[in-house]
């Protein structure tokens, strides 16, 4: 989602601008732009389309005296992705200019108005109107021109602001969509995403929602909304420069996809110490665990998946009736939640505004909350009641995967204790159950020096078909879920997933002779049934990719012509995980063969921030 991008120092900003953004490419956009100021007179270029339409159009050698400038990437939420429309936005006298990520809700009231005062309007876009009204309240200081005019936003908001008077400052406020400052030998960095910072400082300050801060090229002045002074502490940047590029991979997916092993170590051996399961701060929420009634797993996309997975292995272990709940429809349920419900958060981003939208009713409602999430201090986890930082490290695909497998771990580490908690499970099964997720790394090690192969393999065959299915049942058919989500999203393929009892329901009327249909059997438990609605489709004509245990899958069902992803056994309550990192490396690889733009597939935003 959008991104944005702030330099000021003493050097020319247009090459730091240039680099933010491009370290901001992965999270989608449609078009770009900067703008630079200089003693007397702010200059924008913008673009639609990919950076290098930005970088062709600025001519570095005439921009060398600005040594203060903005930038953004867009995801058009107001205004279809034109040059008009792109940002930043000037305002009508050009006194500014200004970057946005994120939604004003009332800007048409705002931009009403303003017409109404004579003010002509030069985009269709909502962030216009915060360049306009830092003009409109403009009388020579800066600071009061912003109180103002933030005063008159609803909606959410991050912002660059730079002034036509003051070439040496860069105004910046944050409400519900992230920014982050940091201060190097070069000058004062701004950006919407903390791994675009990585290598310029070792230490950022991330602004809070209602903060704001004049930066200097030497340090910042912070504030609440209303301009009163605030002291802000920095923080530790603990992503290194090269965590955020792609360490020989071609992909950043692919780099991702193949730490999974390692960041599933440090998930497994940053909560098991011999057999006790820790969380650090979660004792007061699991001392109450025989006070939960419901538990209600919450969010979007893949999040949602691990919610699904979660709900499954919970029920399974605990007995405690949950949910899994999509964020955006949740929001606008009537669904029951009281002191006596957990809700639990799920996202990588810690952003994602459906999300957010969703914790904020649950707060409403008295549930206690829980948020998992991958990006330190994100909204989430500064709101949630209760927090745990997954350990997947900067995750730079917008496909999401260490993340993903770090948050199914992690629901699986929480669902045993809880049942320990509860003491609801048997001692000879959590030992099981733990004995396994110890060793999950060494599975995951393994899929990732056998399956490559013959997911390549696969991959050859099936990457020109026009639709594939997906079916699976009980612990796996989030895992079927998520295998068609990450297949789509990266290849364009139309993909449908669905419980495989369902398929029958419908469905199969679409099933015809050469139809590729990925059956899931990783659960020994379900593994007949499901080789039962894999001969209902084969006797149609499809053609079948099996994903499970070869061993177990090659009885009479397996044709000749029939694939299979071979997995390492796996508890079939956890069967989800190894399942879903074989599905990530035929995603990938028939991406790959298509000729995709695999890190930043079209239309899709690393973290969603509009609603
Ligand atoms: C990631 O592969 C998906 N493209 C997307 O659905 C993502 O999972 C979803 O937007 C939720 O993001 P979050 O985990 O940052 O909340
Ligand atoms: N709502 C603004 C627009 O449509 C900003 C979108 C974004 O966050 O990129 O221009």
């Amino acid at each position: 989602m959008c991104g944005i991008a702030g330099f000021i120092g003493k050097e020319m900003a247009v090459p730091y601008l240039i680099d933010c953004l491009e370290r901001l490419e992965y999270r989608g956009y449609d078009s770009s732009g900067i703008a630079l100021c200089k003693k007397g007179s702010i200059e924008v270029t913008k673009r639609k389309g990919k950076l290098a339409e930005l970088k062709k159009a600025i001519n570095v050698k005439e921009k060398k005296n600005s040594c203060c400038g903005i930038g953004h990437t867009r995801w058009a939420t107001h205004g279809s992705p034109t040059e008009k429309n792109a940002h930043p936005h000037m305002s009508e006298k050009g006194l500014f200019a200004i970057v946005h990520n994120g939604i004003i809700e009332n800007y048409a009231e705002l931009k009403n108005e303003l017409i109404s005062e004579g003010v002509t309007f030069s985009s269709q876009t909502d962030s216009e109107v915060i360049a306009q009204l830092f003009e409109k309240n403009y009388k020579d200081d800066f600071l009061i021109s912003a109180r103002k005019t933030l005063s008159r936003l609803e909606g959410a908001y991050a912002i660059a602001v730079i002034c036509r008077d003051f070439p040496d400052r860069i105004f910046c406020a944050r409400k519900g969509s992230p920014l982050v400052l940091c201060f190097g030998e070069k000058g004062g960095f701004i950006s919407s995403d903390v791994t675009s910072l990585a290598g310029q400082s070792n230490e950022i300050y991330r602004l809070d929602d209602g903060e704001c801060a004049l930066v200097s090229s030497e340090g910042a002045e912070f504030f609440f909304s209303d301009m009163v002074p605030k002291e802000k502490l920095p923080e530790k940047l603990n992503i290194s420069a090269e965590d955020a590029q792609k360490q020989g991979y071609e992909h950043f997916m692919l780099k991702e996809i193949f730490e999974q092993n390692q960041t599933a170590a440090r998930t497994v051996h940053g909560h098991i110490r011999g057999d006790d399961i820790f969380f650090e701060g979660l004792d007061s929420l699991f001392d109450i665990a025989s006070d939960i009634r419901r538990i209600a797993f919450i969010g979007c996309g893949s999040a949602y998946h691990v919610c699904l997975s979660a709900k499954y292995v919970t029920e399974r272990l605990t007995g405690i009736y949950c949910s899994a709940e999509i964020a955006s429809e949740w929001r606008y349920s009537d669904s029951p939640v009281d002191k006596s419900t957990l809700c639990v958060f799920i996202s990588q981003s810690g952003e994602t505004a459906d999300t957010l939208a969703a914790l904020v009713k649950a707060k409403a409602s008295g549930a206690l909350t829980l948020g998992i999430v991958n990006v330190p201090s994100s909204s989430l986890s500064v709101k949630s009641d209760f927090v745990i930082q997954t350990a997947a490290g900067a995750e730079i695909a917008v496909a999401t995967t260490k993340a993903y497998t770090a948050q199914l771990i992690t629901v699986y580490l929480i669902a045993l204790r809880l049942a320990k908690e509860k003491d609801c499970v048997d001692k000879e099964d959590y030992v099981r159950y733990t004995e396994f997720i110890r060793r999950i790394p060494d599975g995951i090690s393994e899929i990732l020096a056998c399956v490559p192969g013959q997911a390549q393999k696969i991959a050859e065959e099936i990457c020109n078909v026009s639709q594939i299915y997906f079916i699976g049942r009980n612990t796996d058919y989030p895992a079927a879920l998520e295998g068609a989500l990450k297949l789509k999203e990266v290849s364009y393929i139309p993909c449908e997933a669905y419980p495989s009892g369902e398929l029958k329901h419908g469905t199969i009327s679409l099933i015809e002779k050469g139809t590729y249909v990925v059956a899931l059997m990783g659960s020994s438990d379900v593994l007949a049934k499901t080789a039962g609605n894999v001969k209902e489709v084969k006797s149609r004509g499809a053609r079948v990719i099996f994903v499970g245990n070869a061993d177990r899958i090659r009885t009479d069902n397996y044709g000749n012509e029939d694939k299979i992803l071979s997995l390492p056994d796996s508890e079939n309550v956890f069967s989800a995980l190894y399942e879903s990192i074989a599905l990530q490396l035929l995603a990938y690889y028939v991406a790959k063969m298509r000729g995709c733009d695999i890190d930043k597939p079209r239309n899709l935003a690393k973290s969603v921030t509009v609603e």
